[in-house]
């Protein structure tokens, strides 16, 4: 209805506009000192501060406008979630740590809004792109002002994927022989930069195993140009745990996973 299509706009502007106003920070930072700490003793983990200051300013925008929403996010400002009851957001404070304190580019803040376990907003930020891209089933997509329309179909042989570097060194999941069927594979280190290439038509397709904050908001985008998001099995994902990811065109997606069956 028009109410409902109100509300969701209304949600994705305020959205957008707190993203605004981080990815400009995030900006100013990036070159400056940040506080960088490894987590669970891992050198290769890492948290900073702007990921947790990041995420406690966003987990406590969204309680102040959403009081009885849920939220899962990555730095342990969120709650703990048992079902994907009501409202229930996802926050990605940085996605690409690594990126963001290393290279100083390719990392991204990341959104997510699903009701009653149904993806309904997403936003993801690519900060030193300055595009937000965000949107929904309901209002379609949009970088920035741009409408983003819905992707064409493409067959593995004529795929560019995004891959995950860690999974094809373990050579997880049939990923050496995934690489070898695509035109071309990429490693990029953020999720949120590996769906924004899915959305503006550069890659056709994503393999990877990802937490539901690394997820969320990619999916939301991704399912609304018509890209098909499941695990590698072809299952629906489990939005309370982590999960293998595939995200492909229709073709793409069929020949993978019955590859991967065989
Ligand atoms: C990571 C990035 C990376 C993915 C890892 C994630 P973080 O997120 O998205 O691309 O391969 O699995 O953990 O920790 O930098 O937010
Ligand atoms: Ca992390
Ligand atoms: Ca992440
Ligand atoms: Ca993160």
């Amino acid at each position: 209805t028009d109410s409902q299509l109100k509300e969701l706009n209304d949600i994705d502007q305020m959205v957008c506009q707190w993203l605004e106003e981080l990815m400009h920070q995030a900006r100013e930072l990036v070159q400056s000192h940040v506080d960088v700490q490894n987590k669970d003793g891992n050198a290769r983990n890492l948290v900073t501060n702007v990921d947790r200051e990041n995420e406690c300013w966003l987990d406590q925008k969204i309680r102040t406008f959403n009081p009885h929403a849920k939220i899962i996010s990555e730095e342990g400002f969120g709650d703990h979630l048992v079902d994907m009851d009501g409202d229930v957001w996802f926050v990605d404070p940085i996605d690409g740590t690594m990126n963001f304190v290393h290279e100083h580019t390719d990392f991204a803040i990341m959104v997510a809004l699903y009701r009653d376990g149904k993806p309904l907003l997403g936003w993801i930020a690519d900060v030193m792109g300055n595009d937000i891209h965000h949107g929904g089933p309901a209002i379609g997509v949009q970088i920035n002002q741009q409408k983003v329309p819905a992707t064409p179909d493409v067959v593995l042989s004529q795929s560019i994927l995004m891959l995950s570097g860690r999974c094809l060194v373990a050579g997880d999941y049939g990923y050496k022989t995934l690489a070898q069927k695509a035109l071309a594979f990429r490693v990029i280190g953020s999720a949120g930069i590996a769906f924004s290439y899915l959305l503006k038509g550069q890659v056709n397709g994503y393999v990877s195993k990802l937490m539901p904050w690394d997820v969320a908001a990619g999916r939301v985008l991704a399912e609304s140009l018509g890209f098909i998001v499941t695990n590698l099995d072809g299952q629906a994902l489990n939005m309370l745990s982590s999960n293998t990811v595939l995200v492909a065109t229709y073709s793409t997606h069929h020949e993978i996973v019955t590859m991967l069956k065989g």
